[in-house]
């Protein structure tokens, strides 16, 4: 049932609360506490209907382990990083794979690539956490969204865009650890969405990746929408985005 526009919160880095037409609460790599840039009304989360973690580093598995206890709400990563979140006592760790979508609170959730590793940091160990992801959301109104999670500029994400078409997509700019904003705006002549949201910049002084350059290096080929952590934007298939 759809109740509402889709609306999309930056929280800061790759973190992003999603409220879906269908009314869930949706939360993308839940590194709110110690995250230095997220807003302190989002760095406890209380009730969330679904968690999505794109791989196993702290900036973005971050807070998962908690929020997951706490609201008992399911949360999808790729195999071996759910089975590392049930080891730390989540209950409702759901592991899937790349290439594989899975039906989860009236949401598909396709797992997709990413060029990135996935060592999860544990005490002095680095656990292996399988590999880095991204997702394409088809929500409850077809609006389909890409949270590339952290990846370099890659071949596939031109086969995502005519395959999966997605209307909204996250991209990371901040460089060094990811794609920077030169990269990232050729990744949206791959993809070619209406709207595109840069992430992953701005948060440490190692992330040297400018919205407002890579604005200007996506031009008129789709909308940027820069976000400062915290602001909401709406999106809805009535505004004529949906190909
Ligand atoms: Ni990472
Ligand atoms: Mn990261």
């Amino acid at each position: 049932m759809i109740v509402r526009q889709l609306e999309v919160t930056w929280l800061g880095h790759a973190a992003f609360l999603l409220l879906t037409p269908g009314g869930k609460r949706v939360l993308i790599d839940p590194w709110v506490m110690s995250n230095p840039v997220c807003p302190t009304a989002y760095q406890e989360i209380k009730s969330v209907d679904l968690l999505l973690v794109t791989h196993g580093h702290f900036d973005h598995i971050g807070d998962a382990v908690s929020i997951a206890r706490q609201t008992q709400a399911p949360i999808v990563s790729v195999f071996e990083t759910s089975l590392w979140l049930s080891r730390k006592g989540v209950d409702n760790a759901v592991g899937m794979n790349k290439g594989g979508t899975l039906s989860i609170q009236g949401i598909q959730v396709k797992m997709v690539d990413a060029k990135h590793s996935c060592g999860i940091q544990d005490g002095e160990e680095i656990i292996y956490g399988g590999e880095a992801a991204g997702f394409i959301l088809t929500l409850e109104d077809g609006l389909k969204l890409y949270h590339a999670g952290d990846t370099a500029l890659f071949e596939d994400m031109a086969l995502y865009g005519e395959r999966y078409r997605p209307d909204i997509v996250c991209l990371p700019i901040g460089d060094r650890y990811t794609m920077g904003h030169g990269d990232a705006a050729y990744a949206v002549e791959l993809i070619k969405p209406r709207w595109v949201i840069p992430m992953h910049h701005g948060t440490f002084d190692a992330l040297p990746g400018s919205p407002g350059e890579f604005a200007k290096l996506v031009g008129s080929r789709a909308e940027v929408v820069i976000l400062s952590p915290g602001q909401t934007r709406a999106f809805s298939p009535a505004f004529g985005g949906v190909r």
